[in-house]
């Protein structure tokens, strides 16, 4: 192994994160933290890996089949503190045999927390109204207007019913929501608990009142909610996304955000984060977040540490648990 002067490995760490991460880091790896967190750009990635063993990304580093295919033949394992690798060209790293690891589990509770405040907040209007009360045009009280949508006995229809997906059903199952569902596979009937499964997005998509995008991104996902499928959807009905803004066609959304066919919009991603389609924040009906996910202190360390125990895994001669790109 190609092990840094003190006999520990060589570890590229390319963000800041949390004090307890950051000081098992120092532990284990030969390693100079990002303390001002300024994101690097590829060439400078490629540059700062030279002599290391392995490098610790998030989403911002976009690791590209050419980043990984200019990458020193010592880097031999990439952990992206992430649950989502869609910015890894993970092809391109096996090729390289360069492992990939993920952060799955910790985030699951933090991510599901904010689909339902984005379901919630995007149904009641929270974001008008708090806009209203802070512009000071909060106007005398009246009994019809203005008016959000109840939730319950609602039909939620889930895109991806993995970890976070179930973990969005349990909580809207103590709103009573109906929970209805499509997954690549159907789940056995403990995990569905109840929830309908539809054999396609756009059966699930007829029979949603409010639909929650719960899939990762990846080539048959990316721009999946587009406008024919959106007219497939009940008039009226509510989007919420926690996981990723390229499975969503923008123009499409935003289109039927503007005719009333989609009532309002929770979104906590986006396309090209954060320079995002200036037209959302115009939008009256949008409930909008910087993609807060997992923003938690203790899903941050339990992401930092999760990512280190792969890490900690792969320099032991294990294989990381959750390594992606499995052998
Ligand atoms: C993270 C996420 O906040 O883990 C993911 O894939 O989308 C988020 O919840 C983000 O990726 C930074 O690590």
């Amino acid at each position: 192994m190609n092990a840094g002067e003190n006999g520990k490995p060589r570890l590229l760490v390319a963000r800041k994160f949390p004090e307890p991460v950051e000081e098992r880091i120092t532990r284990l790896f030969e390693a100079e933290l990002n303390r001002d967190d300024r994101i690097k750009s590829a060439e400078e990635l490629i540059a700062e890996a030279a002599g290391k063993d392995a490098m610790m990304v998030t989403p911002t580093e976009k690791c590209t089949a050419d980043l990984i295919g200019r990458l020193p033949d010592s880097i031999r394992i990439i952990a992206t503190f992430s649950v989502g690798y869609d910015h890894i060209d993970v092809d391109a790293a096996t090729a390289r045999g360069i492992v990939v690891t993920n952060t799955p589990d910790v985030l699951t509770d933090a991510t599901a927390d904010i689909a339902m405040l984005l379901l919630l907040g995007a149904a009641r209007g929270a974001g008008w109204g708090e806009r209203m009360v802070r512009n000071a045009t909060w106007g005398a009280w009246a009994p019809t207007h203005p008016l959000g949508k109840e939730v319950t006995g609602k039909r939620l229809g889930i895109l991806g019913m993995g970890r976070i997906g179930r973990a969005v059903a349990k909580r809207a199952r103590g709103f009573d929501m109906e929970i209805h569902y499509h997954n690549r596979a159907r789940l056995d009937p403990e995990q569905e608990a109840g929830a309908r499964f539809h054999p396609t997005v756009e059966e699930l998509l007829a029979v949603s009142d409010f639909f929650s995008i719960n899939c990762a991104s990846t080539p048959e996902t990316r721009g999946l909610i587009n406008a024919e499928r959106i007219a497939l959807m009940p008039d009226g009905a509510i989007l919420v996304n926690t996981a990723r803004g390229d499975i969503v066609d923008d123009d499409a959304v935003i289109a039927a955000l503007q005719s009333g066919k989609l009532a309002a919009a929770g979104l906590d991603v986006f396309r090209n984060e954060p320079n995002i389609d200036p037209r959302y924040r115009e939008l009256d009906n949008t409930f909008l977040l910087p993609h807060l996910g997992s923003a938690t202190v203790e899903t941050r360390v339990a992401m930092g540490m999760r990512a280190l125990d792969n890490l900690e895994a792969f320099f032991a001669g294990r294989q990381p648990g959750d390594q992606v790109n499995k052998r």
